[in-house]
């Protein structure tokens, strides 16, 4: 028997400004995304803007529908927009942020399970990091160097083949 440990590291700054200019600009952008998030169901506005290796900034945001499992989450949307219109730009850092009306998110909004994988796929492909900046609508900022931080067991396509 062998415990074995998984170990990651963020860095947490307490205020916008503390920030390099680049990831500044990011949350901006993610921020004013969230704003035209289709979200009438649970009103939680999330924005994402993802930053590709040419300099440009693809956003999203949640888009809700009736039939609830049909919507999407803003990550995704970003990151399935940036790889169908630039499929071969790697993707260098995304900026996530939330807001809604019914409270304040004094906290940073963490990306979904799902968002983990989708982002974590796009990362080993391009084999190169994505910087993740993470983000409530005040309060701290959280950066992780590498989205397989947030995902270390992640589901890989070597899975899919016999070993
Ligand atoms: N949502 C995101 O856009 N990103 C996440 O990572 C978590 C959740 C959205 C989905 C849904 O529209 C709303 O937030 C509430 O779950």
């Amino acid at each position: 028997m062998e415990v074995k440990e998984v170990k990651i590291s963020y860095t947490v700054y307490s205020t916008i400004e503390e920030l390099p200019k680049e990831e500044q600009l990011l949350l901006e952008k993610a921020r004013i995304a969230a704003k035209s998030a289709y979200a009438p169901y649970s009103a939680f506005n999330v924005g994402a803007a993802l930053l590709l290796e040419n300099g440009i900034i693809v956003t999203g945001n949640n888009q809700e529908n009736a039939a609830y499992p049909s919507g999407l989450c803003a990550e995704r949307v970003a990151m399935f927009a940036a790889s169908s219109q630039y499929p071969d730009v790697p993707m260098k850092m995304i900026a996530i942020t939330a807001n809604t009306e019914k409270f304040e998110i004094n906290f940073p909004v963490p990306p979904c399970g799902s968002c983990r994988q989708v982002m974590s796929e796009y990362e080993s492909r391009q084999n190169q990091p994505i910087k993740v900046i993470l983000m409530g609508a005040k309060g701290d900022i959280q950066v992780i160097e590498s989205i397989s931080g947030l995902l270390p067991f992640m589901f890989h396509a070597e899975e899919l083949k016999q070993k």
